[in-house]
This record gives structure tokens, C-alpha cells and sequence, in this order.
């Protein structure tokens, strides 16, 4: 297998879209536009696009996929990662796009977030088959896992290229008395999944804040960030945005 980094070089991020398709659609039409702000995450050098569209819609909407799809592929060497419950139905999607990887989630379809990894004792069988056949379509795929380096050896069985760590107990922990034991519980993940040939993507909950001290884990190969990262421009765009309503206010 050919997928780990094997040196220290750049963790290539992935922007998660979710949040803006949330935005745009609590109102009628295409404003904000995920095709205008996937265009300008990509000029900006982001590595990826990310969307997880769960069986609501309630956020990314399926019909996004081929856009963003094609948006991505203007931009040679980037990816698009499709994150979702592989469903008959959204595995046919992600190889209609030809996403470059899928993230299999193991979520309800009314769950508000991805909230734990996959049971591989339970599910891994089931996993195989789907992961062959996107596979079969030269997507990469990736498996949402929970911090146990017990689990590794179950998901490298399943035919998988890469695990993506649930990274949400790593941001509770972070800046508390907890942050050492926990990183240290993902740095022995994947280490265990770097040893049999699995690459390792993370992401939830990292932010500006807590990333720099996650990539001290050696090997890291991608982030997907969303809801933090979305926040962060928000605030940081704040001042720029803020001054120009007063000054327009001040001088219609
Ligand atoms: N990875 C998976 C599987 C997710 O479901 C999400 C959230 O959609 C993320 C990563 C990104 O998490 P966050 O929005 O907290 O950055």
C-alpha cells in the first residue's frame, strides 16, 4: 500500500461546506453560493472541498454534488471528499460525481452531527462490499474510526485506503489536563493504521485553535474542517465587514 506520509510534510486541508449550505438554505435562492465559495477556498491554495449531505438535505443537498464536483476538478490536484452513511443511494451518488475520496459515516439519518465511528465488529462485512464498489470507480475511501488502536486491524480487513479519526474528544480535551492522554491515544491510532498501510485523515471540532497541536502527530495526511473554520471567518472578517456598513451608514 502506497497512501502513508511517511516524512514530515504539509497535512493538506479540506474545507467542509456544510455550514454555508446551511445558510444558504434558510433563505430562497442561491446566496450564499457554495460554488462561488468552494471557487474561492480552492484560489486561496485549500488542498479540498468537503460536503456530508445526510438523507434530510438539510445542509449540502445532493443535486451540489456534481456542481462542487466540477468546480473541484477546474482545479487540478485538489479533491472533492463526499462524508456520509453509505446508503445504495449515496454510494451511486459519490461515483456519479467521481468525488476522489468518500468518507464512510456511520450516522443516523436524523443525527445533528457525527457523533461516534464505525463498529467494525458489527459492520465491517457490511463495509466491505461497499468500500469494493466504490473503489471499483478509483474513489479513495476512508472510514470514520473512533481513537482505538484495537480497531485497526478490523479496517484494514475491510479494503479501506485510509481512516479518518473523530477528532471531537481530542477538542474536549484540548487545553485541559486530559490533552496529553488523549493526543496520545490518537498518536497510537495512527501509528497502528500507518503500520499496516492505512492513511490518516482527521477531522471534527478542529479549529485554529487546537490544529497545530493535532498535526504534532506524525503523518497526518488531511483535515476536513467546517463549523470552526466557518466561525473563524466570521470573526476574523468581522472589523473589515462592520467598518464598511458604518461607513456607508455615515455616508449613504
Ligand atoms: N468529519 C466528519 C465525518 C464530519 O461529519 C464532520 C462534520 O460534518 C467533519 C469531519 C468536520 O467537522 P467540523 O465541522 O466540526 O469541522
Amino acid at each position: 500500500m502506497t497512501d502513508v506520509k511517511t516524512s514530515v510534510t504539509t497535512t493538506n486541508l479540506s474545507v467542509n461546506v456544510n455550514k454555508l449550505a446551511l445558510l444558504r438554505n434558510s433563505r430562497g435562492r442561491d446566496f450564499p453560493s457554495l460554488t462561488h465559495f468552494a471557487e474561492r477556498f480552492l484560489e486561496l491554495g485549500v488542498h479540498g472541498i468537503t460536503v456530508h449531505p445526510r438523507p434530510d438535505e438539510r445542509h449540502v443537498r445532493f443535486a451540489d454534488l456534481p456542481v462542487l464536483a466540477g468546480i473541484v476538478r477546474k482545479f487540478p490536484g485538489r479533491e472533492f471528499n463526499v462524508e456520509g452513511y453509505p446508503s445504495d443511494d449515496f454510494l451511486q451518488r459519490v461515483i456519479d460525481c467521481q468525488a476522489q475520496q468518500c468518507t464512510l459515516v456511520p450516522d443516523a439519518a436524523d443525527q445533528l452531527t457525527s457523533d461516534h465511528g464505525w463498529n467494525l465488529h458489527q459492520h465491517g462485512q457490511w463495509l466491505k462490499a461497499r468500500i469494493a464498489r466504490l473503489k471499483a470507480h478509483n474513489i479513495r475511501v476512508s472510514l470514520f474510526l473512533d481513537p482505538d488502536p484495537a480497531l485497526i486491524e478490523l479496517a484494514a480487513s475491510t479494503g479501506a485506503d485510509r481512516i479518518e479519526l473523530y477528532t471531537e474528544s481530542y477538542a474536549v480535551a484540548f487545553g485541559t489536563s486530559e490533552q496529553k492522554r488523549v493526543t496520545e491515544q490518537f498518536r497510537l491510532t495512527a501509528q497502528a493504521a500507518q503500520a499496516v498501510g492505512l492513511g490518516v485523515n482527521a477531522g471534527h471540532d478542529l479549529s485554529l485553535h487546537n490544529l497545530s497541536a493535532f498535526l504534532a502527530i506524525n503523518g497526518i495526511l488531511e483535515v476536513s474542517i467546517g463549523h470552526a473554520l466557518m466561525v473563524e471567518c466570521i470573526e476574523q472578517g468581522l472589523d473589515s465587514v462592520i467598518r464598511q456598513y458604518l461607513q456607508i451608514c455615515a455616508a449613504p
